[in-house]
């Protein structure tokens, strides 16, 4: 029987980005060859080091060819030499908005052993998943300047939502509260209070889509409040929509409680369409190249790629055998790990190959 192959499309990217790939190339090579499926890759030059050797962020070509991958794995785009704005619209944002990746998925776990800053909270208080609209709202580049460098000086940027873009984004929370099937509750999170038409929007949609999903209980809070609970009570959260600010902001925090940027993965998902995974912690240019950055959460986005894929067994021994190794780390901060990039990627493999 021919084995089945997956065309995984890699964009490495800077600072820390190649080497946490590395290790999450790893991982997916062991969990393959035990699962019997093969991962075919190939390997894009995108970044800051590319942008400053050919003034090119992501050409067009690459993005239709882009296209024809099931999925991309990418390191981290973002460089100390190159002025913000230039590569996360040019890059990361031209991906998320090329590919209509119109998920962003976070999921917020504690593992076993991890530490919180959270007093009095352990993994059973922890885990929950943020789903966050990744294509509109304020990130769409939508405004512009009038007399720019005057006194009279206006900025503008527009927060666009559209209904076919905001309903899509909370029919899949639907979806994804009703396929967790914990507490199949649905939190929406908004600013319904000062926001009075991007969130009126949001709130009717949320009400009329509920009606097709009788079996989950929907909830509502603002954004302001959903980071108090966040700190306070984050056990009454299973699935928080929001929209693509909002959801930017309260991740960051999500990922704080679940032990910090060593850990935290994302996914930018196009149903269907090309989607991408990616460690959130950026590429953290002061730790490159010393071999000491904590690639945890880059294995972890190749657990929610195969996941993604369809290979839900192999996703889930790769996500036990992160948690089975995090005992044998000091911290998972870079640099006070106890062990290096490598060794904590082949810490992984080898738990993968055994019989976890
Ligand atoms: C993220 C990042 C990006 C965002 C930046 C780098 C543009 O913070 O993936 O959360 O704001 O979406
Ligand atoms: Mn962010």
């Amino acid at each position: 029987m021919n084995k089945k192959t997956y065309s995984i499309a890699v964009i490495p990217g800077d600072g820390t980005g190649p080497e946490v790939i590395n290790e999450g190339i790893k991982a997916l090579n062991a969990v393959s060859e035990r699962f019997g499926f093969s991962l075919k890759y190939q390997h894009f030059p995108y970044g800051g080091e590319h942008y400053k050797k050919t003034g090119e962020t992501l050409p067009d070509k690459a993005l239709e060819a882009l296209k024809k991958f099931p999925a991309i794995l990418l390191g981290a785009i973002g460089h100390p030499d190159v002025a913000p704005g230039i590569l996360e619209t040019g890059i990361l944002l031209k991906l998320r908005f090329g590919l209509d990746q119109y998920i962003n998925l976070r999921p917020i776990k504690l593992y076993e052993g991890v530490d919180t800053p959270l007093k009095n909270k352990g993994p059973e208080d922890i885990d929950f998943v943020v789903i966050r609209e990744n294509t509109e709202g304020l990130y769409t580049g939508s405004g512009g300047f009038l007399k720019k460098g005057t006194p009279d000086e206006v900025a503008i940027q527009e927060s666009i939502n559209t209904r076919k873009g905001v309903e899509r984004c909370i029919r899949y929370a639907f979806e994804l509260t009703r396929k967790r099937n914990r507490e199949k509750k649905l939190t929406l999170c908004g600013k319904t209070n000062v926001l009075t038409y991007a969130f009126d929007l949001w709130l009717r949609t949320f009400n009329e889509v509920a009606k097709d999903y009788p079996d989950v209980k929907t909830d509502y809070a603002h954004v302001d409040a959903i980071c108090m609970w966040m700190v306070k009570n984050p056990e009454t959260f299973d699935v928080i929509v929001t929209d693509n600010m909002f959801g930017d902001i309260i991740t960051d925090l999500g990922a704080m409680i679940q032990g910090g940027m060593g850990i935290a993965a994302g996914g930018n998902i196009n149903p269907e369409g090309t989607s991408m995974f990616e460690p959130i912690g950026g590429s953290a240019p002061k730790y490159a190249g010393k071999g000491v950055i904590n690639p945890l959460a880059a294995i972890s986005a190749t657990s929610m790629m195969l996941d993604h894929l369809g290979e839900s067994e192999a996703a889930d021994v790769v996500e036990k055998a992160v948690q089975a190794i995090i005992p044998n780390l000091k911290s998972l901060s870079a640099g006070k790990m106890g062990a290096t990039t490598q060794q904590v990627g082949d810490m992984v493999a080898e738990k993968i190959r055994s019989d976890l």
